[in-house]
């Protein structure tokens, strides 16, 4: 047997709609605040997320789905929505539109991840990004969506951790002050952290070891070292989620995984998700565009892993089929010609009703028993087009119509 790839999986039928209830769930939150759906092809060229992303960062370095095609290309299957969303918006001249331009999507991302519980190689974001303003209230009202979405998905023991980075210059020089800090008591710190300390001096601040705890609490902040027009722009973003009493954590060690990041950096982690607790996450991204091309142009948004909502959220109610009407030859008929029942079919369904055919050439006895299953209304048992029996299944009663009638008699139902 040929099975699906490593970390893929198959969407079945009732996994489908609880999709579905997600997916309009989406659409109406965003829908209402302006967000226009997108979508963008599944792969792009590699170099757009190699210089959006960031060449250094775990994503490009280890986790793309990159081929050369028969055309000589290099192409990547999309880790992320992100840069393919900004190079949209550069290729359309979206800047020409009434800014900010808000987009909302659904769609599937590869990253070639070790595979676990809730980590996939082809899994399902659904996003948001607000392009072309650098307003506080553009975050924050960010914010408060994928809030209000999780919120509606029953999504449990949600904590939402927020920092500012500020600029990159900020950034950097802010590396080079921990570094320094960290060599300076290195005596003090874990095995692990000492030896991470040039790689990534972030990283210290998340340790367990007691010893290097204590250094930590000493350590430089970049929170505080934020220019003062990034720190009041923070300051706006705090006091707008305050104004609608949402709850986070300020974090000054979060860390995401793309470089592309400037100012706000926002991540939800849900209880029972195990080691993968992150369930969306975003921030501010005021330079990927001009670094992917464009002209300088601030925006800010965020992608949230379907898997993870459904995952952490509470079970999505999925509504019962209906099946109004089964149609089926009469025993006599099995062999015959099948024309009457298939015009029949196709009638029902163009008056609105849900209409099935039998198509297993079963006895009718058997068809009974599967309408049963369908939980089917009524059945239409076709001798031609002159004489059909139509039954109806709650009540046994059995009515001899044309074909013709059949349809009629069903939208007047519920008694034949
Ligand atoms: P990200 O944090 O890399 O951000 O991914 C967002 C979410 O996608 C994660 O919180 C997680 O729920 C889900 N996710 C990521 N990788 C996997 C995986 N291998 N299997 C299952 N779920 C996964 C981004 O992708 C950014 N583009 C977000 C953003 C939008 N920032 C600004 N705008």
């Amino acid at each position: 047997m040929i099975e699906a790839p490593k970390g893929t999986y198959d969407v079945l039928p009732v996994a489908a709609e609880a999709r579905a209830v997600l997916e309009g769930h989406a659409q109406q939150i965003l829908g209402r605040a302006g967000f226009k759906r997108i979508e963008t092809p599944v792969f792009e060229s590699t170099e757009l997320f190699v210089r959006g992303v960031g060449e250094a960062t775990d994503v490009v370095q280890k986790e793309m789905y990159t081929f050369t095609d028969q055309g000589g290309r290099a192409l990547t299957l999309r880790p992320e929505g992100t840069a393919p969303i900004a190079r949209a918006y550069i290729e359309h001249g979206m800047h020409k539109l009434p800014q900010p331009v808000k987009f909302w999507y659904l769609s599937s991302f590869f990253r070639q991840e070790r595979p676990q519980a809730g980590r996939y190689r082809q899994f399902w974001q659904v996003g948001a990004e607000t392009i072309g303003s650098e307003r506080p209230e553009v975050d924050a009202e960010l914010i408060v969506l994928l809030a209000e979405l999780l919120e509606t998905m029953g999504v449990k023991g949600v904590r939402l951790r927020l920092a500012s980075l500020g600029t990159p210059e900020t950034r950097a020089q802010y590396r080079e002050e921990l570094t320094s800090y960290l060599h300076a008591h290195e005596a003090q710190l874990s095995a692990e952290v000492k030896a991470r300390i040039e790689l990534n001096p972030l990283r210290a601040f998340d340790s367990s070891d007691p010893s290097t705890q204590a250094v930590m609490k000493g350590a430089p902040k970049l929170l505080d070292q934020l220019r003062p027009e990034d720190k009041e722009h923070f300051d706006s973003v705090k006091a707008l989620l305050d104004v609608v009493g949402l709850i986070y954590e300020l974090d000054p060690t979060l860390v995401r995984g793309l470089d592309y990041y400037t100012r706000t950096l926002f991540e939800f982690t849900a209880d029972g998700l195990g080691a993968q607790s992150g369930v969306g996450g975003g921030g501010r991204y005021d330079r990927l565009i001009e670094q992917i091309g464009g002209q300088s142009t601030p925006a800010c948004g965020w992608a949230a892993g379907i898997e993870r909502i459904l995952l952490a959220g509470s079970e999505v109610p999925v509504a019962a089929d209906t099946v109004d009407l089964l149609v089926a030859p009469a025993a006599d008929r099995l062999a015959g010609a099948t024309a009457p029942q298939f015009e029949l079919a196709r009638e029902a369904r163009r008056a609105g009703l849900a209409a099935q055919l039998e198509l297993t050439g079963r006895s009718l006895k058997a068809a009974l028993k599967h309408a049963d299953r369908l939980g089917a209304r009524y059945v239409a048992i076709v001798s031609d087009a002159e004489h059909v029996s139509l039954k109806e299944m709650a009540t046994g009663e059995q009515h001899e119509l044309s074909a013709d009638a059949v349809i009629a008699a069903i939208l007047r139902g519920p008694r034949l």
